[in-house]
């Protein structure tokens, strides 16, 4: 395997005047005055059914961008017996040839197709320029290649051959026995080409399930890896109901693998039906998962104000508190709320919500009525829960986009469902308690919720950081000292949580790539 190397790509500034800027522009232009068609995709050919779907903008519910179709149980079923058939071909191309594809595909999203990356999840899932230039640009190439890197370094670990003379013993890195199945979300363009074609990349057959509300940048980043060389047998892309996606692929004996990211309810349904179906499989099919969270910020008295205000503003609104990092409780000493108080409340003002595509927009809608549905709820609770005040913010207008505003809210009562439940929208709820409890702050931080995600303390006192960094170690899988508790980079901070926020099997890290691998050890004696 040739040897190449890798850096993580730069995040462009979209300047006016700009050339990326200008490029970006184009392409808005272009994916907002269509309504593109969107087909299933089995091995080589294009498939429709009945079941017409519109992916529309959030910020303006009204206008389609694309129209694509739910497959059947059928055409699922069609695409598992596909993908096993294509299986030993596809496993039979040297890791080295699938790494040439990938690079590939890597460079032609930086390049060639950036900017329709960009503009798609931008139209489609009300991201702002940045955020979207943050995922669908810099972190899936960062997955691709990174990936692609960290599987070579693996492949370059060989068992030991004491006596080479009589005995050679090799480590094969085989696919998976079956296909492996990748559900995706919404909240990420990268997080979809990660689960589809990172097993892919390893020898893997793979279904790939986009989420309704990702389907435009989902299925884009589907066409750039065709055109880089990944054969349609290798990976499908099947839109469909959840429930008929998850009960064909339970039911197949070829099932090896769900490599799957979203709900809590989602991924223990998967997981209760692999269960029901367990004597059926050929294989023990491995599962990875990242679901929710509910992710804290812990300040000490002895912290910075500035870093906490912006790092929470930041952590909490930016793409409207839809990333599952992003900070949703706050714990504030006494001492420092007024200034802290202030702070974020004269900020929140500053905040423009709107279309995402105003390049001085802080934040878009919320993905659909759904999710404006269960976040409003939560905004219509601290409304009239007597131990709850809205600080700012609180407005929820759907009449053209989702529109939340970012909502700051202090609870007198930390365990109040606004402090334990996710809600995954633009609300931040704080406890503010007494500076002498500091320490309950901490069983608070790390025991009230069933999550485990991603967590970040503040404070100068390096003694109580050091006793927190302790306490708090199974409070969260991403861990920040003194920073905003999102904003992970793919190769420097791997991505991922325990208890139920998921499996931790770390996106953007060193093993991710080898677990979609079956090792084979071969003893060879001369
Ligand atoms: N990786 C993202 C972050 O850290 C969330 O999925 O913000």
């Amino acid at each position: 395997i040739k040897d190449f190397q890798v850096e993580n790509e730069p995040v462009l500034g979209y300047m006016p005047g700009s050339v990326e800027r200008r490029e970006l522009e184009g392409a808005l232009e272009k994916h907002s005055s269509r309504v593109a068609e969107v087909p299933i995709m089995i091995g080589d050919k294009e498939y429709r059914t009945d079941l017409v779907q519109h992916q529309v903008m959030p910020h303006k519910h009204t206008h389609k961008i694309a129209k694509f179709y739910w497959a059947t149980h059928e055409l699922v079923q069609k695409a598992i017996d596909v993908a096993i058939a294509a299986r030993p071909a596809w496993e039979r191309v040297p890791l080295s040839e699938k790494f040439d594809i990938w690079l590939k595909a890597a460079d032609l999203m930086a390049g060639k197709y950036r900017q329709d990356l960009n503009a798609t999840t931008m139209l489609g899932q009300s991201k702002t320029v940045i955020q979207a230039e943050i995922d669908a640009a810099a972190e899936l190439i960062d997955f691709i290649r990174f990936n692609a890197l960290y599987a070579k370094e693996g492949t370059k670990w060989q068992p030991r051959s004491p006596e080479p003379n009589s005995t050679v013993n090799k480590l094969r890195l085989r696919g998976l026995e079956g296909f492996v199945a990748a559900v995706s979300p919404f909240n990420f363009t990268a997080i979809g080409g990660n689960l589809a074609f990172t097993p892919a990349m390893m020898g893997n057959v793979v279904l790939w399930k986009p989420s309704d509300t990702a389907i435009l940048s989902n299925y884009t980043v589907y066409q750039i890896m065709r055109e880089a060389g990944v054969p349609g047998e290798a990976v499908s892309f099947i839109p469909t109901d959840g429930p008929v996606f998850g009960d064909t692929i339970t039911k197949s004996p070829h099932l090896a693998a769900i490599n799957f990211t979203g709900s809590v309810p989602t991924f223990q349904r998967l997981w209760n039906q692999m269960g029901q179906n367990l004597n059926g499989y050929r294989s023990f099919p491995r599962l990875v998962g990242e679901c929710g969270g509910k992710n804290y910020h812990l300040v000490h008295p002895s912290a910075d104000i500035t870093s906490v205000i912006n790092g929470t503003l930041r952590s909490a609104f930016e793409y409207c508190g839809q990333k599952c990092s992003a900070c949703s409780r706050a714990y504030i000493p006494e001492s420092l709320w007024p200034q802290v108080k202030d702070g974020l409340v004269s900020i929140q003002k500053t905040l423009k919500v709107g279309d995402p595509c105003e390049f001085d927009s802080f934040m878009g809608a919320v993905i659909d009525k759904k999710a404006f549905d269960r976040i409003s709820g939560y905004v219509n609770h601290a409304k009239s829960s007597p131990n709850l005040t809205i600080l700012a913010g609180g407005k929820c207008d759907e009449s053209v986009g989702y529109f939340v505003e970012p909502t700051i809210v202090e609870t007198k009562d930390p365990k109040d469902r606004i402090m334990t439940e996710e809600i995954f929208g633009p609300v931040l709820s704080i406890y503010v308690y007494p500076d002498s409890q500091v320490d309950q702050m901490i069983s608070l931080a790390n025991y009230s919720t069933p999550y485990a995600l991603t967590g970040a303390i503040f404070g100068q006192d390096q003694e109580w950081l050091h006793k927190a960094t302790e306490a708090l170690k199974d409070s969260a899988g991403n861990f920040y000292i003194n920073d905003k508790s999102t904003g992970s980079v793919v190769a420097q901070q791997p991505f991922g949580g325990a208890r139920m926020s998921g499996t931790n099997d770390k996106a953007g890290g060193l093993q991710y790539a080898l677990k979609w691998t079956s090792p084979q050890a071969v003893k060879q004696t001369m």
